[in-house]
């Protein structure tokens, strides 16, 4: 184990084996009578008896294939969705009522909330009002009790990319964890972090199924990082943290990744037909480029838009309130009828604007 990564660990972790359950004592062939399963099969019909593989190998190495063929399987973890991995990653190396996580509002809100649950700090700078990182106060405020920075990049809900070289720079200087949530790539052509990871021992990059592969419902969060890193989460998750539907349905989906194309291809059409015909709005004061799946947009009268669009049925994200959002609405890019009904109810929501302005 390299020094650092162990310097980081919760030292009452460093000695704990994992719980051992009856598939990772074997996991070979026979007649299994040792994990007390329903041996006739299940009353949802389909072979959902058995246990799954607590280690997820074969999913694993499927992941690998499409990723990165440089991966090994140590150095990929499988959580119950991304949102598993931010709250283990918490649990593993920060230390309740003495530890921080630094994070860079306006961001996605689990890294603050798992945080909160695990009684640990949470220091937050601002991005800057272009959405990137302030080296110099980074710079300043790490210290000692910061033990993980989350970045998210694509960042929701602003849909840029964080600086490549920015990222670098406290990858050069910071002694903790570096998480990079990169649940959006699949719909920038940004070059991923997973890439470079080889280079930087403290480097984490986060994953999902949940958003270009359209399998949120299924609850896969990929963690790629170094072996000691993978190593403690495989240790602190809950045994059979992944479902065999999802082993089974993820595997399925890794064999097409043509109708994933497919699908980002339409999405980012989408996305540009949204952003263009918002941006010509009289309503719109601004609509920021996204590499995500979803248009932060600064409207005049956001509030009153919001409730406009809710009676219609159209339900967007209010980001009032969060740093340099105020007048924002996230908007998710949905199918082409659903963004045909929410361009329509703009227009109309224009037109009663502009006729009530005065003359
Ligand atoms: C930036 C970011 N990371 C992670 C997640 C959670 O992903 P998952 O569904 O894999 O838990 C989300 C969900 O919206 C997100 O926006």
């Amino acid at each position: 184990m390299s020094l650092e990564i162990k310097n980081l660990i919760r030292p009452h972790l460093l000695g704990l084996q994992p719980y051992s359950s009856a598939r990772s004592e074997y996991s070979g062939d026979g007649i299994l009578l040792d994990a007390n399963e329903n041996a006739l099969g299940s009353v949802c019909g389909g072979s959902y008896n058995r246990y799954p593989d607590p280690l997820q190998k074969d999913l694993k190495a499927k992941i690998i294939h499409w990723l990165n063929p440089d991966l090994a399987i140590d150095n990929v973890f499988c959580g119950n969705g991304s949102d598993e991995i931010i709250d283990l990653l918490i649990k593993a190396f920060c230390r309740p009522g003495e530890d921080e996580i630094m994070i860079f509002p306006p961001v996605f809100g689990m890294y603050e909330k798992c945080a909160q649950i695990n009684d640990v700090g949470i220091h937050a700078i601002n991005l800057t009002d272009d959405f990137q990182l302030d080296i110099p106060a980074i710079k300043d405020q790490i210290n000692e009790r910061t033990k993980i920075i989350f970045i998210c990049s694509p960042n929701n809900p602003s849909g840029n990319l964080i600086h490549t070289e920015e990222i670098k720079i406290i990858l050069d200087s910071f002694n903790g964890l570096l998480v990079i949530d990169e649940a959006y790539i699949g719909f920038s052509n940004a070059r991923s972090w997973v890439d470079r990871f080889q280079k930087y021992p403290n480097l984490v990059v986060l994953r999902t199924f949940s958003k270009a592969w359209g399998m949120a419902a299924l609850r896969l969060g990929i963690g790629i990082g170094a072996p000691e890193v993978i190593n403690v989460l495989n240790t602190i998750k809950m045994p059979y943290n992944i479902n065999s539907n999802t082993i089974e349905l993820v595997s399925k989906a890794l064999s097409k990744p043509e109708v994933l194309k497919e699908m980002v291809d339409k999405i980012k059409a989408e996305r540009a037909i949204l952003e263009q015909q918002i941006s010509w709005m009289e309503i719109t004061k601004k609509v920021y480029p996204s590499e995500g799946n979803y248009l932060l947009v600064k409207f005049q009268n956001s509030l009153e838009l919001y409730g406009f669009l809710k009676k219609k049925g159209l339900i967007v994200r209010d980001r009032n309130g969060q740093p340099h959002c105020n007048g924002c609405l996230r908007i998710t890019v949905g199918s082409p009828e659903e963004n045909k009904l929410l361009l329509e109810a703009l227009k109309e929501y224009e037109a009663l604007f502009i006729n009530s302005k005065p003359a």
